[in-house]
């Protein structure tokens, strides 16, 4: 059986770091449904534009878009033995058609960890975040520099802000967050799922932390 590891967190909580992070420890697929939506408005695509209507605000793209995106790609081969789920799922009625997709597939959620930072910090860091053109690589001014400054470490294209960091695209965010994604906490603890994780160690603690719950199916490739 597949196994899915579905990392909450607000905004700014390290998800994409620690996915990214995980997935070359792992060998699953890294599934961002942000990144996702960021390639189709780079390539001009119908979703990628309407994406952006939402992106650009702070407001969550409409669920029957999101699942559908979803659902197609994890039916790819690529996800036979499981993903790294990063931003999905962040609504109740994307969490209840992540559980009816993976019933079809022969997939489980194995373990959600919350990635807990408190929201002072999470400003600070959407605030000196940089992202490489190339591939979404993700740096941070202070936190986490690239070696040189402007350039992205792994492939070497240009790094810059999201349009979406800026502050009062943040606020309603994190606004969205506590309203929208917030209820999946009681959602995942319910199933027994949910582990807390410490958000503001330093980013190989917090993978340390993140290694220590993935279920033994996850690591062993
Ligand atoms: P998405 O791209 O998913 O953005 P998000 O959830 O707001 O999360 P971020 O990517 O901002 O943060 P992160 O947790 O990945 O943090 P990161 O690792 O980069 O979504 C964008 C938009 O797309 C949404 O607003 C919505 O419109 C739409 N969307 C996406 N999914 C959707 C869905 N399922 N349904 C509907 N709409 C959807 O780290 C942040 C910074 O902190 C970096 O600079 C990093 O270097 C630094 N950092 C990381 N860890 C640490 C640490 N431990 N210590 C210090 N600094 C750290
Ligand atoms: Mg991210």
């Amino acid at each position: 059986m597949s196994v899915f590891i579905v990392l909450l967190g607000a905004p700014g909580a390290g998800k994409g770091t620690q996915a990214k992070l995980l997935a070359a420890k792992t060998g699953l697929p890294h599934i961002s449904s942000g990144d996702i939506f960021r390639e189709n408005l780079k390539n001009q695509t119908e979703l990628g534009k309407l994406a952006q209507q939402y992106m650009s605000k702070g407001e969550l793209v409409p669920d029957d878009v999101t699942i559908a995106m979803i659902r197609e790609r994890l039916s790819r081969p690529d996800c036979a033995r499981g993903a790294i789920l990063d931003g999905f799922p962040r609504t109740p009625a994307q969490a209840e058609a992540l559980d009816a997709m993976l019933a079809e597939l022969g997939g489980r959620v194995g373990v959600v960890p919350f990635i807990d930072v408190p929201e002072d910090e999470l400003v600070e860091r959407l605030s000196g975040r940089l992202i490489c053109r190339a591939q979404g690589h993700i740096f941070h001014k202070k936190f986490n520099p690239p070696k040189v400054p402007g350039v992205c470490d792994y492939d070497g294209s240009e790094l810059y802000q999201r349009e979406d960091d800026k502050p009062e695209v943040v606020r309603n965010r994190i606004r969205v967050y506590l309203e929208q994604t917030m209820p999946l906490v009681a959602y995942y603890e319910k199933k027994g799922l949910l582990v807390k994780i410490d958000g503001t160690q330093p980013i190989d603690k917090v993978t340390e932390a993140l290694w220590a719950v993935l279920p033994e199916e996850a690591k062993s490739a």
